[in-house]
């Protein structure tokens, strides 16, 4: 079984709602719901933003510990846009081409929200007007593949995300695999020019478990090792950098089962409570248990 891969362009272009787009809203919330994860291709996002973000990134991780050092974990809280990030210096491209992808994304999983919430019954903005004002995080990692790039290396032990939504870019290496609801295992597969989204815990929370977030791994395999081999052929970088985007319902939110969901029989699993109470509630579960978790 392979992921469905959504085009947004119909839903974006067509402002009204139309059997056809909702039908697709409806393969949405049906692929959400079964495998917690979802491919799409939007026309604002193309394979060449990507790149361009990806080849930023490369030749950032790329430069000597020491310089590293003197920046913060390069990342993007959206709250905080007043606060000047730090650019690191070589890289004057910084600041656009981070923000720029990182709003393409956040465009993208607020289009991906709103055909959700249809499909799932709710109304269009049921979700996206608990996101206005949400800490968005753009949190890029880069894994070296030189050093760690053996099949079996964990890069992220089975976890799900806490946030509402997760959006990654498509990574040059491949290593994510996904758990079904049906609790088999899945290696994804993005191609070219499509964005991955995943459900965490939030949308869990507000579709009363109809929706549940959705575990997942990111191990090298053999598929990982076997783009090691090309990019050292074709002398490309061998970092791995992922992408990703945390998308999160805005902190005063309250998180409880929405619409018809409120009359689930799971419906008391998931009493109301604050999204920044909430997402303390969990770090605090994921540093007991000691793992980094999301
Ligand atoms: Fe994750």
């Amino acid at each position: 079984m392979e992921l469905p891969v959504i085009d947004l362009a119909p839903y974006l272009e067509n402002s009204s709602l139309d059997s056809e787009i909702e039908s697709v809203c409806l393969e949405v919330s049906r692929t959400l719901r079964e495998t917690g994860a979802l491919l799409v291709k939007d026309p604002r996002c193309t394979a060449e933003d990507n790149d361009r973000f990806i080849d930023m990134m490369e030749k950032y991780f790329q430069q000597p510990e020491e310089f590293k050092r003197l920046q913060e974990r390069p990342h993007l809280h959206y709250q905080e846009l007043n606060s000047e990030p730090v650019i690191p210096e070589g890289f004057p491209e910084w600041k656009s081409t981070m923000d720029s992808w990182g709003y393409k994304m956040i465009s993208a999983i607020e289009s991906v929200a709103e055909m959700a919430a249809i499909g799932f019954g709710l109304s269009k903005d049921a979700f996206t007007s608990l996101m206005q004002q949400g800490p968005h995080l753009l949190a890029p990692t880069g894994s070296d593949l030189r050093a760690y790039g053996k099949e079996g290396t964990v890069f992220a032990g089975y976890h799900y995300d806490l946030n509402f939504l997760t959006i990654h870019g498509r990574s040059r290496f491949p290593g994510l695999s996904i758990w079904l609801r049906n609790g088999r295992k899945m290696e994804v597969k993005v191609p070219v020019g499509c964005l991955l989204i995943q459900a965490g815990k939030q949308i869990e929370w507000l579709t009363a478990g109809e929706c549940m977030a959705g575990m997942h791994e990111v191990v090298v395999t053999n598929r990982t090792t076997d783009a090691i081999k090309r990019a050292l052929e074709q002398n490309c970088s061998l970092w791995r950098v992922s992408s990703t985007l945390f998308a999160h319902m805005a902190s005063d939110a309250v998180l409880k089962p929405l619409g018809h969901f409120s009359d689930s029989p799971l419906a008391s699993k998931y009493p109301p409570i604050c999204a920044g109470e909430f997402v303390e509630h969990e770090l605090a579960v994921i540093n007991l248990k000691g793992n980094k978790g999301a």
